[in-house]
Order: structure tokens, then sequence, then C-alpha cells
């Protein structure tokens, strides 16, 4: 009886200890799973999902689904994204959803007759969108994977679109901005707006009848109810009497991947991300060998020593990253191994001159910074189970256009093939061979989902939007974490920086920076640039002593935030 009493006492008090921490700090503690993604209404059913017995696999999908009703300028049915899933057993896998060219497409597509690109054609219009992936990739992931009947997924997804959900500041502001000033008399125009006629206020009610259709049919048939039938049909018709070149063929040999994650380590921690096609892991991975061979852990972070090796080693993973990286299907020679050794890196670093910034030179390997409106979320499980998921339309609410019928926009991901063969040039372009437009060929991506082990077990579970940004703004955070041991929190507000070789510049969070260290940064010949902000992290740590996950979303999310239980 006394101990039983002890035990609930104890258990009593460290209920409310955990919810005092979770309302006083910026992180949440939970002890039996954890969803942290852009907006809290889909982290809440990712959570709901757990707690009905469900695995970290049936969370993701849940939240995945959410995300398309709730964030829709980059969670969606529209595009594609990458999974990396550490199970229990210590095992890691990774589900490929990236988008595809369509069968019509050709590495000269978006070229005049002057072989410049045409009215921004790669980014703009319909032949900007490439094949969707996302719902194949879920249903691949649930196939395998899941616990829960998939219907009991999609439906939360599809009473949120039906019944709505209350409109946010955040949201709203988006919403003004891109039913007003976008010229488009596409879907955009209505997308945000009530039945009379007005975007829906904050605190009011916003409702989505006709995507709760489109996802009423991925409930009832599955993958199929995307990629085969009345949805396929509608996407068929939009495209061919829009300019657009996806029919019906392309959606129905759309296929997700599983394939073998890229491994690295720091220090004894062990690192699971993205393989090609994104190059996200492989940057990663070849940053933090860098920083291990730098002994970055002596050096104070935010020094001016610190930006400029932090800075070097971007220069030269993104250099890389241009002349390497593709899809591997149809790049089946890229040197991955090289690209991840110790022994590169130790290479790579031979011409770095501790007190001079190096030069990017176009003539040898570029890109702009690319869309940033992709969404990242990490979920974890009672059972150890731990899902790192970035998935993106390209650019903000993607190509912005969309079949009013279906409910959902599709992605502009073309514009992250290289578009003008052969061209690379200082302002950032790239021309290289490895990411040329092909018809089934996956775009490039940056995407860097990633989960850090210790002992075989998940310790740190990350992720990020921001197009080029992310495997930056990942890196960063995972240094933040592993050399810096900041709390998961702090890891993501801590200062970050983003240099992607060309153009040669670093882009750095003013007021985080001190001017000392920026007047030393250009002395050492770095071309500095402020920005507000730079990525919008997701992220899980897991203490093995205490059993309790730590999860925290950056403060520039506005509708994001983590629950757990
Ligand atoms: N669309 C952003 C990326 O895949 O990197």
């Amino acid at each position: 009886m006394k101990n039983i009493f002890t035990k609930n006492v104890a258990f009593g008090f460290s209920l409310l200890l955990l919810f005092l921490i979770n309302s006083v700090n910026a992180q949440t503690i939970a002890e039996n799973g954890m969803v942290v993604s852009d907006n809290v209404i889909a982290s809440q059913v990712g959570v709901d999902i757990l707690k009905k017995g469900g695995n970290a696999v049936d969370a993701v999908i849940a939240t995945a689904f959410a995300l398309e009703v709730t964030h829709p300028e980059a969670g969606n049915i529209g595009g594609g994204g990458f999974m990396v899933f550490m199970k229990s057993t210590g095992d890691v896998t990774t589900f490929d959803f990236r988008e595809k060219a369509p069968l019509a497409a050709s590495p000269t597509m978006f070229l005049d007759e002057k072989g410049k690109i045409k009215d921004n054609s790669n980014h703009k219009g319909l032949l900007a969108v490439g094949v969707p992936g996302t719902v194949a990739g879920l249903y691949q992931a649930h196939q395998k994977y899941g616990k829960l009947p998939w219907a009991d997924l999609v439906r939360p997804s599809v009473d949120l679109a039906k019944k709505g959900f209350t409109m946010t500041y955040g949201l709203y502001n988006a919403a003004v901005r891109v039913s007003d000033n976008d010229p488009s008399e596409d879907i955009m125009k209505n997308y945000f707006r009530g039945e009379n006629g007005e975007i829906v206020k904050p605190g009011e009610t916003w409702k989505q009848p006709a995507l709760a259709k489109t996802l009423e049919q991925i409930e009832i048939h599955g993958r199929d109810g995307f990629y085969k039938g009345v949805v396929a049909q509608e996407i068929e018709d939009y495209m061919k009497a829009n300019g657009g070149i996806i029919t019906k063929e392309d959606l129905e040999k759309y296929e997700a991947v599983e394939r073998e994650p890229v491994q690295g380590t720091f220090n004894g921690y062990d690192i699971y991300s993205m393989p090609p096609p994104s190059s996200g892991g492989v940057a990663l991975i070849e940053m933090m060998n860098l920083m291990e061979e730098a002994n970055i852990t002596e050096i104070e972070f935010n020094s001016t020593a610190y930006v400029h090796l932090v800075a070097e080693a971007m220069r030269r993973a993104f250099a890389d990253r241009a002349e390497h990286l593709g899809d591997p299907d149809f790049n089946p020679e890229m040197p991955l191994d090289k690209l991840l050794s110790k022994d590169f890196a130790k290479k790579r670093f031979e011409n770095l001159d501790l007190n001079k910034a190096s030069i990017s030179d176009p003539a040898q390997y570029g890109h702009p910074y690319g869309g940033d409106h992709t969404t990242h979320f990490s979920v974890v499980d009672k059972d150890g189970n731990a899902i790192s998921m970035t998935y993106t339309l390209e650019n903000s609410y993607g190509v912005k256009m969309g079949s009013d019928k279906l409910g959902f926009i599709f992605n502009n991901e073309m514009g992250d093939f290289n578009p003008v063969p052969g061209q690379t040039t200082s302002t950032g372009q790239i021309g290289s061979d490895p990411n040329l437009v092909a018809p089934e060929k996956r775009m490039l991506s940056s995407m860097t989902p990633t989960i850090v082990a210790k002992d075989g077990k998940p310790y740190l579970v990350i992720g990020s939007p921001g197009g080029r940004t992310i495997i930056n703004t990942v890196f960063q955070t995972v240094l933040n974490v592993l050399a810096y041991d900041m709390r998961i929190d702090r890891a993501i507000e801590a200062m970050k920086i983003h240099h992607q070789w060309l153009p040669d510049m670093i882009l750095y969070e003013h007021n985080l920076l001190s001017p000392d260290t920026r007047d030393a940064l250009q002395k050492m010949g770095h071309t500095l640039r402020p920005t507000t902000n730079i990525g919008v992290l997701m992220g899980i740590t897991y203490d093995a002593s205490t059993k309790l996950y730590t999860g925290a979303s950056d403060s520039s999310s506005e509708d994001g935030g983590a629950r757990g239980y």
C-alpha cells in the first residue's frame, strides 16, 4: 500500500513538474511521445494518433495530411519529400517521395530560342510542376511499417477540412498576401475565402470542402485515391486545360522508393540522413567531418574563427554538391563513399587558410537560394521509434495553381533542376550534368531530415525548411547540440549563417553576430549580407538518463509547436 501510494505521489509530482516545465520554457517535455511541426493543430493530430496506439509512422502520416489542411503554404499532397525512420531496434531506413519530371519533360524545356530561361517557366506556370510524390510515400511507409488502419490516419484531416478550424493571425496574413497580391485568377484567389466571398478572418472558422473530398478519396482508396480514379482524371484535365504536361500515365507510374540512409559520425555520435536525390545528408555529413577535422569543440561558438570555419566548410560542401549530386537512378557513378569519408574531409581542408577566405570559382562550380517553403516535422513514440520528415511545394504555396475541384496546390519543384545545361554563373546558377531535367528524373533537393543516435538510440531528431539554407541550418543545429552541448530550443534559436559556394557571400542573422566579428570576417576577405532569419527548425532530443523527450519549434514559426504526452 505504502509503495503504491509513494509511487502515485511521485508520479503525480513528476506530472506536476512536467506541467510546470512545459508552461515556463520554450521547450516541451514529454514521457511517451511527441510531434513537433509548423502547426500545433497538426502536431496534436499526430499526438492523438500516438495516444490511440499508433506508432511514429502512423503519427507522421496523420500529421502530414493535417499540415496539408492547416499549413497549406508547404504542407502538401501536391508536392513531395523525404522521411528518415529510426526503428526502436536501431535500424534506420528512409523513404524518398520526391517529385519526378513528367514523361514529356526535356533538358531544354524551359529555354527560349536564345537558350535563355523563358518567362521564369521553371518556377511559374504548370511546366514547373513535378509529378507529386507525397501520397505515394506516406502510403508506402504505412504499408510496411504502419500499425493503425490507413483510414484512421486520413480521417482527422478530412474532418479538419470539412468542419474547418480557427483561422490564425499568421495564416490570415499569408492569406491576404496570396489572395490579393497574386495576379493569377487561379485557385489562390478564392483559396482562403468563405461563403461570403471574404477572406476568412482570424478567429473565424476556415473550411475547405473541395480538399475534404480529395482527402476522402485518399482515405477510401489509399494511394489509388490520388494516382488513379477521379482525382487523377481531374489533375490530367486541369493540366491539359492550363498548359501543363502531367498526365494520368505520369501519375500511375509514380513510385516512392525506400532507400538506405547516408551515415556519418561526429565525436562518437551516429548521424543518419537523407541520401540523393537529396543533397542534404551528403553535404551535412561532409561538413560534420570537416568540423571534426577542425576540432570545432575547441573553438568558441560565434567567434570569428567559428564563423570562418563553418563558412569554409559550407563553401566546400556546396561546391561538391553542385559538381556531383543528382537523382541516383540517373547518376549511378556518384562518389558518395568518397564524399562521406573522413579522408576526403582531411583533403578538403588542406587548402583552408585559417586567416583568409577562400574563393568560389564559378568556372569550377552554385545555385540561387531557392524555394524556402518546405516544412519539417519530427516525431517520436513510446517504443523509441523516431521519424524526421521534410516535405515541400518548393516556393510558398508552390506554383500557386491547382484545380478548384480538388482544393490543393501544386508544387513548382521543377525549379530545383539545373535549368540551362552547361551554364554555371557567379550569381549562383548551376548547369552541371547530374541535375539536368530528364523524363521521370527526380530533381536534386536540399531537404535534410536527420536523426542523430547515441548508443543505437535516437538522440536528436531534426530538420528545417528553407531551400538551400536547409542543409546549413540543420548542420549548425546538429553542431550546436553535439559540439556545444546546447539544449534543443537554444540550439534552434542560436545565430545561423549560410554560405552556398555561389554566390560567394555569408548570409547572417542580424543582431546575432557582433560588429567586431563582422569587421574581422570582412578583413579576412568574406562578403557579408544580413538577413532577418535563417531556417524554421523543428527538433526533439531524448535524454536516456531521465527517459524524457524534449521538443522545440523555431520561434519564427508563427503557428508551430510541440505537442507531447
Ligand atoms: N524545394 C526545396 C528542396 O527540395 O530543396
